[in-house]
């Protein structure tokens, strides 16, 4: 399947920020790092993905509106689209030489993600979607994996840094989910998260706390792999409540249903 002229753009940009990540991760101890939050940390190499992505999409289409992790939101004349962008996500992987991140860019149309390209450069692997278009790894076709059972199941999913003893709602997420999947991932990246799942790799993944940059690249490959996302309640606002659940038709169902148990005892 041939790629569209936009889709194109959005994979040479993504290229040309893995090309500076793996530059900075063969020296990532001499990397200058800031701590914008709690476990949210940011570093030169993170600032400078970012604006190479910017400068590549705003110089193919100057009008859009620019949402990236580091720079916030600019709001272009167009109206109706805007380009979604995590620089590097698996920021904490990076930083501790594990060679899972990526970058990841998405755009939007009208509220609804057309297009996304998620790019690991460590192990080259470049995953791409566009509505109506299909799923690729590679330009390798891929689908979400068939198993229908959780029990069959390797689930991936986020650890999000709540602070002490805030934790109390995700504990009984991952322990219900646990009781179910044959095994959990925390792979620390969870744009790959979204692929691996669109690959077929993990057979599902949720996570809570996110934001739009994560999820919004994974979620179109998802959809063109074959599979579905929702919030974690099976509700449409993704990007509204920060959480994700997604998966095939049945595992997708499955860890919406099985999430949302209630607190044994209660
Ligand atoms: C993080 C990663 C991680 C997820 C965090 C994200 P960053 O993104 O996706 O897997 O658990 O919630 O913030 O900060 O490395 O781009
Ligand atoms: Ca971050
Ligand atoms: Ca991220
Ligand atoms: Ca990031």
């Amino acid at each position: 399947m041939a790629r569209s002229a936009l889709l194109n753009v959005m994979v040479q940009a993504a290229i040309k920020a893995g090309k500076s990540l793996s530059r900075d991760f063969g020296e990532v101890q001499n990397l200058q790092v800031s701590v914008k939050g709690p476990s949210d940390f940011v570093s030169q190499a993170d600032l400078k993905a970012e604006k190479i992505v910017r400068d590549e999409l705003m110089k193919a289409r100057p009008t859009y509106d620019f949402l990236g992790e580091e720079g916030g939101e600019e709001k272009g004349t167009d109206g109706a689209h805007r380009w979604i962008v995590d620089p590097l996500d698996g920021t904490t992987n990076f930083l501790h030489g594990i060679p899972h991140f990526a970058v990841s860019i998405a755009l939007e149309r009208n509220g609804e993600v057309v297009a996304g390209v998620i790019f690991n450069p460590a192990t080259d692997e470049l995953y791409t979607a566009e509505r109506g278009g299909g799923a690729f790894l590679n330009d390798r076709r891929i689908r979400v994996a068939a198993r229908k059972a959780l029990t069959d199941c390797v689930i991936g999913c986020g650890v999000p840094h709540l602070g002490r003893g805030n934790h109390g709602k995700f504990l009984v997420e991952l322990r219900h989910v646990m009781g179910e999947a044959a095994g959990i991932r925390r792979m620390g990246a969870a744009a790959l998260d979204l692929a691996y799942v669109a690959a077929g790799r993990l057979d599902g993944f949720w996570e809570a706390e996110l934001s739009p940059w994560d999820m919004a690249a994974g979620l179109v490959l998802i959809r063109e792999a074959g599979g579905f996302a929702s919030d974690i309640k099976g509700g449409t606002d993704i990007f509204g409540s920060g959480t994700v659940a997604a998966g095939n038709e049945y595992i997708h169902k499955s860890l919406v249903e099985v999430a949302n148990r209630p607190i044994p005892g209660r």
